[in-house]
């Protein structure tokens, strides 16, 4: 099996990311079952709790000592590829998807990313570019298939559902579609990677 791994990118009380993420959730799931191979997991950002970093050595030389880092460590390192969910703030994205993405190094390498973002006018195109340039120095690959949701106030439901129109939707396919077979490709290099003389 693989395992692709949405990450709700925010937790200020009254977020819409949640909301967001059940959305996306919910379009990904039945595709995701149709493969066979893969299964979805969710990670809030919220529930997990992570404190600021905190680690006495850059997570690049995986030094990790607190039980908190060892833990989201074996989460992201058992999984193949994500869907980040991510809000837009100051023309960017969250100081806790960053601080998410900064504690860890090897575990988010060479393994497929996919932006889900959300804001005004933009629609997020702002924060999925800062998210670029990041998970590139992670080696990561960042698919250029991506949903996007101008104003997104605008398709929240009373009872706290999301409809975004028939082209996000349309984008979510897409989208899914691709971190699927990326998810599979990016695993066999992992793989031929980890087999080749160093
Ligand atoms: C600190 C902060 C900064 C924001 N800056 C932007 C922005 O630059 N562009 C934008 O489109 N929306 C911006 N917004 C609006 C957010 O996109 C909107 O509040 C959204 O609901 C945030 O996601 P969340 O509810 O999951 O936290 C900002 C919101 C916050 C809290």
């Amino acid at each position: 099996m693989h395992t692709i791994r949405i990450i709700i990118g925010s937790t200020r009380p009254e977020r819409v990311g949640p909301a967001v993420a059940q959305w996306i959730e919910e379009i990904a799931r039945p595709l995701v079952e149709a493969a066979g191979d893969i299964q979805l997991e969710v990670t809030d950002l919220k529930e997990l709790g992570l404190p600021f970093l905190d680690e006495p050595s850059p997570p690049v030389f995986g030094r990790y000592t607190q039980p908190h880092t060892l833990a989201w460590a074996d989460t992201v390192a058992a999984t193949d590829g994500f869907i980040f969910v991510a809000p837009e703030y100051n023309h960017s994205y969250s100081a806790v998807l960053k601080n998410a993405i900064d504690f860890l190094n090897r575990e988010w390498h060479h393994k497929p990313v996919a932006f889900v973002a959300y804001g005004g006018h933009a629609g997020g195109t702002r924060a999925t570019e800062h998210l670029r340039s990041v998970v590139g120095e992670l080696r990561m690959y960042d698919l250029s298939e991506m949903v996007l949701i101008p104003h997104y106030w605008e398709y929240l439901n009373a009872d706290g559902g999301f409809g975004p129109p028939d082209a996000q939707r349309q984008a979510a396919e897409a989208l899914v579609a691709q971190i699927i077979h990326w998810t599979r490709v990016m695993r066999r290099g992992r793989e031929e990677l980890a087999r080749a003389p160093q």
